[in-house]
């Protein structure tokens, strides 16, 4: 029987919902929580995922400020800018879109961020936390959003053997962490593999729950999955496609319709993971605003 889906566009609308009523509250306390997202020079993703972002933002009735910097800005103007908005007291939450142009050094930019403001989660004071099961620390949207997924289609962490692979700071490692954090969502048994695994097949065929971030289409093939596993497809990545009006079409890193044999639930890209994205990083801000306000 070919997989269930998970349909992260339905679970991620139920959530904004829910966190309206949240934003509501606080609304009637005065706090419109607010997100300021910096996106510095001209990368075609990144301006999608910006725009993205600000229309999210609206929807949900949260305050946004989109700057857009120059791809020749220098590493101190934007230290500057990320002071003003530490200092800000409109902007609860503060997003630096990733990648950064190579004369701005990117542990810098993040490490200058207020981490109380840091809805990335990317502070190393929030890696700490996420790392330690310290739920004031800011989970990184990407796999909080996965863990979300889990939870609510109803799938087993506790003792499950779960693989991750990729060991990127965005994705693989804080995906790792939450895991294994004590508590709804965690307590599984966790591997993480990477572009340097030896026999990662081996590894992957082993998985209960089997998460892909390694950023290459279509990478996880059917016979790498145990029947019966859950799959969870972070990847986004463009091949061509003449057929497309665009000339591309989009994919995950894993073979989606050989997996979806295997499988008993499969994320689908789009819709699968990306959209909640967008959902955990209102979460997030609206996390912040509420922490600014108890602190
Ligand atoms: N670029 C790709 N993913 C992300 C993300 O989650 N946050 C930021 N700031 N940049 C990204």
């Amino acid at each position: 029987m070919p997989a269930k889906l998970i349909d992260g566009n339905a679970i991620g609308a139920a959530m904004r919902a829910e966190l309206g009523t949240e934003i509501a509250a606080l609304k009637k306390k005065g706090i419109t929580p607010g997100l300021a997202v910096i996106l510095v020079g001209d990368n075609t993703a990144s301006q999608v995922y910006v725009r993205m972002k600000g229309k999210a933002c609206d929807e949900a009735g949260l305050y946004h400020e989109t700057i857009k910097l120059s791809k020749d800005t220098s590493e101190a103007e934007l230290m500057a800018l990320l002071e003003r908005l530490n200092t800000n007291p409109q902007i609860h939450g503060i997003l630096v879109q990733l990648p950064l142009p190579k004369q701005i050094d990117t542990n810098r930019a993040l490490h200058r961020i207020d981490p109380r403001k840091d809805v990335d989660g990317f502070h190393p004071e929030n890696v700490g936390k996420v790392a330690a099961g310290d739920a004031t620390g800011f989970r990184p949207a990407t796999p909080y959003g996965v863990q979300q997924l889990l939870l609510r289609t109803g799938v087993e962490t506790k003792g499950a053997h779960a693989v991750v692979v990729g060991r990127s700071n965005i994705v693989g490692r804080p995906m790792a962490a939450l895991l294994l954090q004590d508590g709804p969502g965690g307590n599984a048994t966790v591997t993480v593999c990477h572009s340097r695994t030896r026999g990662i097949d081996q590894h992957t065929r082993l998985a209960d729950i089997l998460i892909v971030a390694i950023g290459k289409p279509e990478f996880v093939t059917g016979d790498m999955v145990k029947p019966g596993a859950v799959v969870i497809d972070v990847g986004v990545n463009r091949v061509d496609d003449p057929s497309k009006k665009q000339g591309y079409r989009l994919v995950g890193d894993v073979k989606f319709q050989e997996a979806k044999q295997v499988a008993s639930a499969i994320t689908p890209v789009p819709g699968g993971v990306g959209p909640m994205t967008i959902t955990m990083l209102l979460y997030n801000t609206v996390q912040a605003a509420r922490q600014w306000a108890h602190r």
